[in-house]
């Protein structure tokens, strides 16, 4: 969905945002406008049927992600899954957010019949039929879910699910500290600060004008889950920091990201329900909801120190040169390997899990 310059007042997103804008007294949170411009029903970005996954621009893409980069990302993880299944007894893998449905397709052909059921969340409909088609040949064993059931287990994965829940926004001027939220202004929308008493975990050093987000979604979402899942374990990829690096005072333009035909912007206020919008991972907040609420932390590291310790280089070396260049960008410092983190939870009985046997960074949480 390609959105024109002055024919926003004109969509039907536009007109939904507007009406719930009305409705609360002409002031939105952010946090309420993301969730409308990414999931309204049929209209939000990840509700309607643009493409967004892709390697390059050319196929209508926006962003690309591991799994749809190459089948050795799945396949790496495939080991810690695995592994997972097996120290904790259970044979289902639940997968929030799957996109395409690459990478439950690349898991399931890894994991083969240790895997009983393979269970999926996504709020997308469009995405529902999209994984539809892409996991047909694994017939029944692949299975939907609209929401949560009151208990659950086996392992848990999520790439890139957390970055993509709603944030507020925090904006310190002169040392008080606002909640930034939209109003609608000419054909389009503005910011505008309101007087709040929420905080970022950490106060940023300095005097300095400072924006930031707090993830009262994702945090939320994973205290749900902690409370649910009775046995087994849970593995979340995504880029982001411990919270020391996420709330430092060279942080101050904060992490909100809009992403359209493989470019990166940082207005989320335009062309709203045709790119993405994400956040950074305040990885510390992860770790504290799912420990408050009763699981432990089996390990924190770099992407690109739990892919090499399930084993990507081993399989990099089998795979043609096209294959290994793309695998490549997984663990470059540069690219995906520093930058994107992986965390992982247990209900039960923790176990020295091979994805973080080297390098484990658990303590800069
Ligand atoms: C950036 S995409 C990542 C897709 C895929 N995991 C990949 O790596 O290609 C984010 C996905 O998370 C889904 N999502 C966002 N919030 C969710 C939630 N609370 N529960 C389940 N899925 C969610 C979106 O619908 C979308 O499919």
């Amino acid at each position: 969905m390609k959105l024109e310059p002055g024919a926003e007042r004109a969509h039907p997103l536009t007109r939904i945002i507007d009406a719930t804008l009305a409705r609360s007294g002409g002031w939105l949170p952010f946090d309420r406008f993301m969730a409308l411009a990414l999931y309204a029903p049929g209209l939000g970005y990840y509700a309607n049927d643009s493409r967004k996954f892709g390697q390059m621009p050319a196929s209508g893409s926006d962003f690309v992600t591991a799994p749809e980069m190459t089948p050795l990302f799945g396949q790496a993880l495939a080991e810690q899954i695995g592994e997972a299944l097996h120290e904790t007894g259970t044979a289902e893998v639940w997968e929030f957010g799957a996109g395409s449905g690459a990478l439950a397709a690349q898991l399931l052909d890894a994991l083969g019949p240790r895997v009983k059921r393979y269970r999926i969340v996504d709020l997308s409909g469009s995405l529902r039929a999209r994984q539809r088609v892409t996991l047909d040949r694994f017939g029944d064993k692949v299975e939907w879910l609209s929401a949560l059931p009151d208990t659950m287990q086996g392992v848990v994965v999520g790439n890139e699910v957390l970055d993509a829940m709603p944030v507020q926004l925090l904006m310190r001027i002169g040392g008080r500290w606002f909640e930034r939220g939209v109003v609608a202004q000419g054909d389009g929308w503005a910011w505008e600060d309101r007087s709040t008493e929420l905080r970022p975990p950490v106060e940023p050093e300095g005097p300095q004008d400072y924006l930031t987000e707090v993830h009262r979604h994702a945090e939320a979402f994973i205290a749900t889950l902690a409370d649910r899942l009775t046995k087994g374990a849970a593995f979340f990829l995504d880029y982001g920091f411990p919270e020391a690096e996420y709330y430092h005072p060279q942080r101050h333009m904060g992490t909100v990201m809009c992403h359209k035909a493989h470019q990166a912007d940082a207005d989320p206020l335009v062309e709203v329900g045709a790119k993405d919008i994400t956040a950074h991972v305040n990885f510390t907040g992860i770790a504290l909801a799912g420990q408050d609420a009763g699981l432990e932390v089996l390990g924190y590291t770099s992407q690109a120190r739990f892919l090499i310790n399930c084993g990507l280089p081993a399989r990099m070396e089998g795979a043609a040169l096209p294959e290994r260049a793309l695998a490549a960008r997984l663990i470059h410092e540069h690219e995906m390997g520093e930058l994107f983190k992986v965390i992982g939870f247990v209900a039960g009985a923790p176990w020295d899990a091979r994805g973080f046997s080297e390098g484990d960074r658990s303590h800069t949480l």
